[in-house]
């Protein structure tokens, strides 16, 4: 067995990865496989419940997996799985709702939030998400598990769960700690300053994608907001200048430059010549990300030899999980 601890976290297949997610995120994956031993899954499970374009779930599916591997998650150093691939989670899962309470099951936010949203989908998965995602965890016995601000009540439900079962079983489940990543950068939409930029919702959002061409990007660059002071220069204050602050929060992102540098480097330029130059420097960060996305979406057979090891190698921890779960709760062993 390794030493390193357990990380692990799933990426729902819904919407596309941006600039947002890139910078504040994903850019500081790789670095963790030094650390931890790490498992990233497609969580197309979850992603069902709410309804899904059948093509498109199985292509963004596809296409974020090998949105990762751009980014630098090398599938030699992490686990890289789809989640409907590793049977252990639907299994697990179900004996996990056995131990979530319906009351505490009601009082989850994201469930209301959704409830609202899709009204006429109100379903049971909806509604059992988190103890899928508790078996999701389990199953690895992971040390942290790194979640946004969203999700981190649902990783209060698991070592919820993880207590009730303990208590009653003994120690099976190690309890998970929720993990506060690093923060990267905090980027907002490009036309709306007060919102983060989403991954979600169209174009219209201010949202850049790290698959969209340099001539998209540099036009949602443009038009992006900066502010109706009449100062008109590039200077760092959020409170009075957040459409600006935005763009050099961007911009010191991806060239590694100080606020104060880029105060310097535009000083007197207005915002003509400061937009198309942030939006440059984007277009040269994603270029390689979105290419080499592109080769390894047209590559099948090497996609496939990737989430088929990720799975195999997943299944054989989860198995033994499950296995020991099953005998402990009185199931007669297969
Ligand atoms: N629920 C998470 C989200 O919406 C995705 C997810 C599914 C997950 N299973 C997980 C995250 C297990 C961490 C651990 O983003």
């Amino acid at each position: 067995m390794s030493e390193k601890k357990t990380m692990l976290s799933g990426i729902k297949p819904s919407g596309d990865l941006t600039l947002g997610s890139y910078l504040g995120a994903i850019k500081n994956w790789p670095a963790r496989a030094e650390e931890f031993d790490c498992y990233y899954f497609m969580a197309d499970m979850h992603a069902i419940t709410v309804r899904q374009d059948p093509a498109a779930l199985r292509r963004r599916t596809l296409e974020q997996l090998a949105q990762y591997i751009a980014c630098g998650l090398d599938p030699e150093k992490n686990t890289l799985f789809i989640q409907s691939h590793v049977r252990q989670h639907a299994e697990l899962g179900w004996v996990l709702n056995c131990y979530a309470m319906f009351g505490e099951l009601s009082r989850m936010t994201q469930f209301k939030d959704k409830s609202a949203k899709n009204a006429d989908n109100i379903n049971g998965g909806l509604f059992t998400y988190p103890s899928l995602m508790a078996a999701d965890i389990l199953l690895y016995q992971p040390d942290f598990v790194p979640v946004g601000e969203d999700q981190k009540q649902h990783v209060e439900l698991t070592r919820n769960i993880v207590q009730r079962f303990n208590g009653v079983y003994g120690d099976v489940f190690k309890m998970p700690e929720p993990y506060i990543p690093k923060v990267g950068a905090r980027i907002m939409s490009l036309t709306n300053p007060a919102a983060k930029m989403s991954k979600s919702e169209n174009e219209d959002t201010g949202r850049v994608t790290l698959m969209d061409s340099p001539a998209v990007i540099m036009k949602q660059f443009k038009r992006a907001v900066t502010d109706s002071d009449t100062e008109r220069c590039v200077r760092y204050d959020p409170e009075n200048k957040p459409g600006v602050a935005n763009l050099m929060a961007i911009y010191a992102a991806v060239t590694g430059k100080s606020f104060a540098e880029i105060e310097a480097e535009f000083e007197g330029q207005g915002y003509g010549k400061f937009k198309p130059a942030v939006g440059e420097a984007v277009v040269e960060t994603l270029r390689p990300i979105r290419e080499e996305t592109e080769r390894l979406l047209a590559d099948k057979a090497y996609l496939e030899g990737v989430y088929r090891a990720g799975a195999e190698k997943a299944a054989y921890v989860a198995e033994k999980t499950l296995r020991k779960v099953y005998k402990k709760i009185g199931f007669v062993a297969r």
